[in-house]
């Protein structure tokens, strides 16, 4: 994209001199992503990448499948039942804010903005999709320690996944050797069973007409995903869902929807590390939207101009997932330009995100402001990459912003953040994600310009 920032498609070999197309243009990402999503599906090495770590379900299903399980899904995406989880994404951050205060008295402040993510994001996400409260900020579960090991391989691993998204390999695993892959497997295998496990157990409550783990949950949202499904689909007459298919989705949802968001968070932090004026902006006006109601609703969170420059400059700069992949599945014309069956395409959301025809020559620099007067290609809606865009966008996208601003309103108005690591950041590669390679270490601090 550096390179030929002006062509709207780059052609490059895959595997074997195979066709791809490197997509470099916002209208082509909006043809492919969207007017002609479903000439396309995701492809054999992204499912072979992933697929084991986050099922089949919703993710990977194809054409009118897609089509009848989103709007299923969909239902449990509405405006009023994310609105309904305001007070478990409030209370979980403050939960992580009394975790890292404690973490200033004992260590002077040195956190691993990862995992401290991590924890508080699957939290959150085992209530939104499970209905449980997982508890990981007050002590790391199984489920914490195994997204840890599939998702952060070591170096044999990440060959091993790289060799995997060609020539399937997992099954060496049964074989004495090597060992970060039988690590992978087991710990995939441990997701499935745990998963199965509650979802039978949610099934059973469901069936017997008895209140379910969600009144064990503050706050009472409305509806959590797995109660949704077994509810709406497996027990449903018309086309019901088996506890098998359950039993993907729900690996599905905790898998995407807790280290994307946990991600946006860690390089969100490592951010204000490096531009305290930042964290002073968006302390300013966290406050005083405080000042007005100490208990801020969805509406005055969506009102914050500027905490919502941050999270969408946070999110152009850095992308959380990598790579949309997609494959002709006919033939079919993009932009002028023929495309064979068969041929991969590439819609990278930081390519989007980074192209200098859309956010001008400074495309490299983090600016919260350039939100606040957007021209051209940049305010067109297809520019905000990150979510992928059309009918297979990021579904979670409303929990993730909403997630992400509690989190970071609450932390700016306590504490001040310091990058221990300067400079380039080490990257897991491959990988779905934008994941720094081992911890991601901040210093922080009490604020001190804050009256309580
Ligand atoms: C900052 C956080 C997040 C980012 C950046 C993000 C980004 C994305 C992207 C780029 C896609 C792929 C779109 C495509 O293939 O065209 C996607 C799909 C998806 N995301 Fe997210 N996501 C985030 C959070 C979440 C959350 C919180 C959930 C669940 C609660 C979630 C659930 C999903 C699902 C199920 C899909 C597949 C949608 C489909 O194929 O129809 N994501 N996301």
């Amino acid at each position: 994209m550096r390179q030929w920032p002006n062509e709207p498609m780059i052609r490059y070999f895959g595997f074997g001199n195979s066709d791809a197309i490197l997509i470099n243009d916002l209208r082509v990402y909006k043809d492919v992503l969207h007017t002609q999503c479903y000439n396309f599906v995701r492809t054999t090495a992204f499912r072979r990448l992933i697929m084991d770590i986050i099922g089949v379900g919703l993710v990977f299903a194809e054409g009118n499948e897609h089509k009848r399980q989103r709007k299923i899904l969909g239902g449990l995406f509405t405006v009023s039942n994310v609105k309904s989880y305001l007070n478990v994404f409030q209370g979980k951050a403050m939960m992580l804010a009394e975790e890292i205060d404690k973490l200033i008295s004992k260590n002077g402040g040195i956190m691993d903005a990862k995992l401290a993510y991590s924890k508080v994001t699957l939290d959150v996400i085992g209530i939104f999709a499970l209905g449980m409260e997982l508890k990981n900020l007050d002590e790391p579960t199984e489920f914490l320690d195994c997204y840890q090991t599939v998702f952060d391989l070591d170096t044999t691993g990440q060959i091993l996944a790289a060799i995997n998204t060609i020539v399937p390999i997992r099954w060496l695993a049964w074989l004495p050797v090597p060992t970060s892959n039988r690590k992978f497997v087991q710990a995939n295998a441990t997701l499935r069973r745990v998963l199965s496990q509650i979802t039978q157990k949610r099934i059973d409550e469901v069936t017997a007409g008895k209140t379910n783990a969600r009144s064990q949950i503050q706050g009472s949202p409305n509806k959590d995903l797995l109660t949704f499904m077994v509810e709406e689909k497996f027990m449903s007459e018309k086309d019901p869902w088996t506890k098998a298919d359950l039993v993907e989705q729900v690996l599905n949802f905790v898998a995407t929807g807790h280290e994307t968001t946990a991600s946006a968070l860690t390089w969100a932090t490592y951010t204000l590390g490096n531009y305290p004026d930042v964290t002073k902006k968006l302390r300013l006006e966290t406050l005083e939207v405080l000042k007005r109601n100490p208990s801020p609703s969805f509406s005055d969170i969506e009102n914050m101009q500027y905490l919502d420059n941050f999270t969408r400059e946070t999110l152009r700069v850095n992308c959380p997932v990598n790579g949309i992949d997609r494959q002709a599945i006919q033939d079919c014309v993009i932009a002028g330009q023929p495309i064979k069956k068969g041929t991969i395409l590439m819609p990278i959301p930081s390519v989007i995100s980074y192209n200098p025809n859309v956010w001008g020559e400074d495309a490299e620099v983090f600016n919260p402001d350039r939100w606040d007067r957007l021209s051209g290609a940049a305010a067109d809606p297809v520019a905000f990459a990150a979510f992928g865009y059309g009918p297979r966008s990021c579904i979670g996208k409303a929990v993730a912003l909403l997630n992400f601003k509690t989190i970071i309103m609450e932390l700016v108005t306590r504490f001040d953040f310091e990058a221990m690591q300067k400079g380039k950041i080490e990257v897991v590669n491959p990988s779905g994600q934008l994941r720094p390679k081992g911890p991601m270490w901040v210093k922080v601090s009490r604020a001190l310009d804050v009256v309580a």
